[in-house]
């Protein structure tokens, strides 16, 4: 097959920043069978005695997620968490609004807490700003974190949680600018309930940190104006703005599907600028930073189907199952994430278990790795350190709704043990790329190993008879390599030492 040239130029003095390991976040909403049947599956031969799946929890600790968004999603915004505390049998089943399911409470907030501290991971919670407001966001904060003495607190201590559970990472609401939010609301009405809400929580807890709602995703019809109203209101009290966005490939475009990252990169460039307006505008010391807190690739699964059969527990929804392609447009989103490292803190790849997730499992059965697990797991263990400053030389494409896309999409890490791993994905359906990474002024240094995600099927899934399908490949490489064959439509890690 006939190859082109693409190169990458790093040079140790050029850096984007420190990577935030909080990158590398997920996200487990009350939806489908994320929580029951998926983390939480009590029965299960691989249950522990809080029926926590150990089977999940240990590709969980496999993939080292620093930080995990709970709830919700669209679950949050009418959600009434004193529903999920307290003894079981007196929890309240209720009906779930957005998902239309049946939600017992079986699973709540300290049941959520326990499953961290086993997961090795930190809670990220979200506070209901949909059908509830300020005072039931500063009564949750004192639940959580404050020591003892008052009401919330105590209430804690008599659930079996005397100390407090500190979270320090917390949404104010989710998606609210989408007519689809249960008290979908107005940017000028949001940015007032979340600056009050932002200002009570910390009151209770001045140590938290506060993530603005953003939009939805970027076709949203009030997306720009939604940030800068929202931060006008928000400004002193919120440390970020939040992100969302997923991909699809529904027409089967794979060049335009591909190519949805140059999108993705101008949307956080975008985003960050709306910020700094805003900090020019009030003269601000302050620099609110990205959380990207909902991102992937979403459009295999009709939502409309799991609607059909309402008010179930735990249905079948959202249960995305992912190909080739989609794992190379996740490592392709994670090097996006990891070129906006300065000011991307936090991002949570959306979800983490059965419902649009890396991890699938069977009820009373086995556990998958889909394809997209696999450059989350590489990313998430060698995409931490000093992210590099890239210049790409690279041939280009044009495809249905994007010009002049580079072939190559690329980014490098400087990790503390001295080692460089480079990633390089090559968006071409059709062309082999002679990849040329140039490191100058970091010694001696040589090519170790190169995994890839490739193969001939673009559409290949991985399923539980056959979970190997599409797995990492190892390629051979010697220590005066300098060129490497990337495949066409490839994710690759290709890692250097001293
Ligand atoms: O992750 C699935 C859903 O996508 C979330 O509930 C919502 O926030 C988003 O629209």
């Amino acid at each position: 097959m006939e190859y082109k040239k693409a190169s990458a130029f790093f040079n140790s003095h050029y850096t984007v920043g420190e990577t935030d390991p909080r990158i590398f976040g997920s996200f487990i909403e009350h939806l489908g069978r994320a929580v029951y049947t998926g983390i939480y599956e009590p029965g299960h031969p691989a249950a522990d005695e809080n029926g926590f799946r150990k089977d999940v929890i240990q590709l969980i600790r496999e993939l080292n997620v620093p930080i995990v968004r709970y709830p919700g999603g669209n679950f949050v915004s009418a959600f009434r968490w004193e529903d999920s505390v307290g003894p079981k049998e007196d929890r309240p089943r209720r009906t779930e609004l957005a998902w239309r399911t049946i939600e017992t409470n079986q699973f709540g907030l300290n049941e959520f807490m326990d499953w961290c501290r086993k997961a090795g991971t930190e809670p990220m919670m979200a506070v209901n700003l949909g059908t509830r407001g300020i005072d039931d966001a500063r009564n949750l904060v004192e639940y959580c974190n404050h020591p003892g003495g008052a009401y919330y607190s105590d209430l804690r201590a008599t659930h079996g949680h005397k100390d407090p559970h500190n979270i320090k990472i917390w949404c104010l609401g989710n998606e609210m600018d989408g007519p689809w939010q249960t008290g979908h609301k107005t940017p000028e009405e949001y940015g007032r309930i979340a600056v009050e809400a932002a200002k009570v929580m910390k009151w209770v807890d001045p140590s938290i940190e506060l993530v603005a709602s953003g939009s939805s995703n970027l076709n949203m019809p009030t997306f720009g104006t939604w940030e800068s109203t929202v931060l006008d209101h928000t400004y002193n009290l919120v440390d970020y703005m939040s992100m969302h966005q997923y991909y699809g490939n529904a027409a089967g475009d794979t060049p335009d599907f591909m190519a949805n990252t140059v999108a993705m990169d101008d949307f956080i460039s975008g985003v960050i600028s709306i910020c700094d307006a805003v900090k020019a505008k009030k003269h601000s010391k302050k620099t609110i930073n990205i959380s990207f807190d909902e991102w992937n690739v979403w459009y295999h699964s009709n939502e409309q189907d799991s609607k059909l059969a309402p008010w179930t527990i735990a249905p079948h929804q959202l249960e995305d199952i992912y190909n080739l392609e989609d794992a190379v447009l996740v490592g392709s989103m994670l090097i996006t994430l990891l070129r906006h490292a300065d000011r991307v803190k936090i991002a949570c790849l959306a979800q983490l278990v059965n419902v649009i997730a890396p991890i699938m499992t069977e009820e009373g059965g086995r556990v998958l790795k889909q394809t997209i697990y696999y450059p989350y797991l590489y990313t998430s263990l060698y995409g931490r350190g000093t992210v590099l400053e890239g210049i790409t030389e690279s041939p280009k494409y044009d495809s249905t709704n994007f010009t002049d896309v580079p072939m190559l999409d690329c980014t490098a890490v400087a990790c503390p043990d001295s080692t460089i791993s480079v990633f390089a994905v090559n968006r071409s359906v059709d062309t082999p790329l002679l990849f040329t990474p140039q490191l100058t002024e970091f010694g001696n240094l040589r090519p170790v190993s190169w995994t890839s995600i490739e193969g001939p099927d673009k559409n290949a899934v991985n399923t539980f008879d056959h979970p190997d399908t599409v797995a990492p490949q190892s390629h051979a490489v010697k220590s005066d390599d300098s060129e490497f064959l990337l495949a066409p439509l490839s994710w690759n890690m290709i890692r250097f030492e001293p």
